[in-house]
């Protein structure tokens, strides 16, 4: 899809034969040239040492690297300073970023709330998704007495805070630790109670003998974990407008960094379909009258009684639920696949948190709060899978200029803090940094607080899913694990296939997946228990 840069017809010779006043133009056009590469890559930098240092580009900026695989333009970004982890900066088009990496920097840039505020940063991801300039306005209109969308005493909205600072607001409500979030984990796990199942596994892979079969671990973590997410936020009622709901969040989710990083709409892009199903049934969906809706979770009633409030477009109120929608979807199957991989290449880790899910059982029922609260094993798995696989990258706009790290950020550049680079900081994480460790954060447990883990994010943004994200993932593992004995498939001649590989040919935007190719296969029994 990308076409070859490397193509350098000066360089290359192709014009070799040229008219003299050609190649004085070529001549001058070379000087020129090499003349703007030193100023701009080695003069400049010298003379202003409080700015941070741009990784050299060829022509015309990274933008091919950038999304042809980030991590690896990070790297040499690291390299190129190194990797003394200072701050650097990469040219996209139209935009500097500037890459914040050390533990300090990035804890100071996470306190910044005032020039490296969210709102910069939510304009762009907002116009992204499909919201409108009148929509945007609305969007950040405080309520005035007087105002069209003024209602004294508002119940939905007692701050009277504008839109969108009042949808944060209702999501943070829902999500974080207390009734709600209860409420919403326990229509989760009610989901997959009903999902998985022994007769329902043949959707995810191929039947073996009549006791045992054969499945594709990354089909069932993410048909599971998607279609429980839906079911958590819109009850069944989704799933009634369009049954093929969870194939649309998953089509999307496989490219949504397209969506992300405003990927130029050349070739009809394979996220757009998906996307236009989902907010298709999403319009269908807030468009039914409330008393036709009984199921939904407590923040989409609220964020639709608001949106009717203040007034905007159809189109802008399915981009805000998909906005929520797809944050609610697209780490959960990832990191819920990493963990069981790493349990089923390891036997002897797969049995030790089998004890620890088991005790969470009283008389058939999981007992989810005695679950996330007595697995130290499995924690440090957890938070290990998302050291290794965490890929988030959080961007903000800057918008006035400040100091970070001793390197001055101008308004109007953007900073991006990749956690990948974080967790992979060798001064922080020791000469074993690429390596699996199931008892790295057993054995310290502050590193799960240190400044460079930040699978989460942190700030203002700080993912207010996290607490029920871990009781959701380690609710999935326990059921598989209660309901059924499973052992990594080997390959035909008896050994263990290779352990899948991260699939970092795009840039994240969380939990990375593996490569489609290396599939893991599980061999499912059900267990004795259930028979
Ligand atoms: C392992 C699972 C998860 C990971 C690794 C994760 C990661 C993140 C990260 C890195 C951010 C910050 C983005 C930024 O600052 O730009 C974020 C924000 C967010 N997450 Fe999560 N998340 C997870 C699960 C969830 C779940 C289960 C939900 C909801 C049910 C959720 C809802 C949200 C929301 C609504 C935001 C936006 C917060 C804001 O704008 O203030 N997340 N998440
Ligand atoms: C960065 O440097 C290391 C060590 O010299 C090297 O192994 C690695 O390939 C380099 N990475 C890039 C992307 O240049
Ligand atoms: C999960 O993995 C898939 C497959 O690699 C990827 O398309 C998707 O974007 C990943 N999710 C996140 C949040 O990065
Ligand atoms: C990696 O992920 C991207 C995005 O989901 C996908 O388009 C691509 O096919 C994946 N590559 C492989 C080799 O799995």
């Amino acid at each position: 899809m990308f076409p070859d840069l490397k193509f350098n017809p000066f360089r290359d010779g192709q014009y070799g034969i040229l008219i003299p006043q050609l190649s004085s133009l070529v001549a001058i056009t070379l000087v020129a040239y090499y003349l703007w590469r030193l100023w701009k890559f080695t003069l400049r930098p010298w003379l202003w040492p409080q700015c941070p240092i741009e990784l050299p580009y060829r022509i015309p900026c990274h933008t091919i690297a950038f999304f042809g695989n980030s991590d690896q333009l990070l790297e040499r970004g690291l390299n190129y300073t190194a990797r003394s982890h200072e701050i650097f900066a990469i040219q996209l088009p139209g935009k500097k970023l500037n890459i914040i990496t050390s533990p300090s920097d990035v804890a100071a840039a996470f306190r910044d709330t005032v020039a490296l505020r969210f709102d910069g940063h939510l304009n762009e991801l907002l116009e992204n998704f499909g919201f409108g300039r009148e929509a945007i306005r609305r969007g950040w209109h405080k309520p005035m007495p007087g105002d069209w969308c003024y209602i004294p005493n508002n119940p939905v909205n007692p701050k009277q805070l504008n839109f969108i600072h009042l949808t944060e607001d209702i999501y943070k409500k829902q999500l974080l630790p207390g009734g709600k979030m209860d409420a919403m984990c326990k229509t989760f796990l009610d989901a997959l109670h009903e999902s998985i199942q022994w007769d329902n596994l043949d959707s995810y892979g191929h039947a073996g003998d009549k006791n045992r079969k054969t499945i594709s671990l990354y089909s069932l973590c993410r048909f599971a974990m998607v279609d429980a997410t839906t079911r958590s936020m819109f009850g069944q009622h989704l799933h009634d407008i369009d049954s093929d709901i969870v194939k649309h969040m998953l089509g999307f989710n496989d490219n949504a960094w397209m969506v992300f990083f405003r990927y130029p709409d050349f070739f009809g892009l394979p996220v757009t379909k998906p996307r236009q199903k989902i907010i298709n049934a999403l319009k269908r969906f807030i468009q039914l009258p409330e008393s036709q809706r009984p199921q939904q979770a407590w923040s989409i009633k609220n964020i639709i009684a608001a949106q009717e409030v203040v007034g905007i477009d159809l189109e802008a109120r399915a981009s805000v639920i998909l906005m929520i929608f797809w944050a609610a979807n697209s780490n959960e199957y990832n990191i819920s696949f990493w963990v069981l991989a790493y349990l089923l290449y390891d036997n002897d880790l797969f049995m030790s948190i089998k004890c620890e899910t088991e005790a969470a059982w009283h008389s058939g029922k999981l007992d989810i709060k005695h679950l996330c609260a007595n697995c130290p094993n499995l924690e440090a798995v957890f938070y290990e899978a998302l050291r290794l696989n965490g890929g988030a990258m959080v961007s903000r706009v800057v918008l006035e200029q400040t100091t970070i790290g001793g390197k001055i950020l101008k308004a109007g550049d953007s900073i991006l803090i990749p956690s990948r680079q974080l967790h992979t900081n060798e001064r922080v994480w020791g000469e074993d940094v690429r390596e699996f460790n199931a008892k790295r954060f057993l054995k310290n447990k502050a590193l799960a607080r240190h400044s460079s883990f930040r699978p989460f994010g942190g700030g203002l943004t700080y993912c207010p899913g996290r607490v029920l994200a871990k009781e959701e993932v380690y609710g999935f593992i326990a059921i598989l694990m209660h309901r059924f004995d499973m052992r990594l498939a080997l390959a035909e001649d008896g050994s263990k296939p290779p352990f899948p590989v991260l699939n970092d040919s795009v840039p994240a935007l969380g939990i990375t997946g593996p490569l489609i190719g290396a599939n893991v296969l599980v061999d499912v029994w059900e267990s004795n228990g259930q028979r």
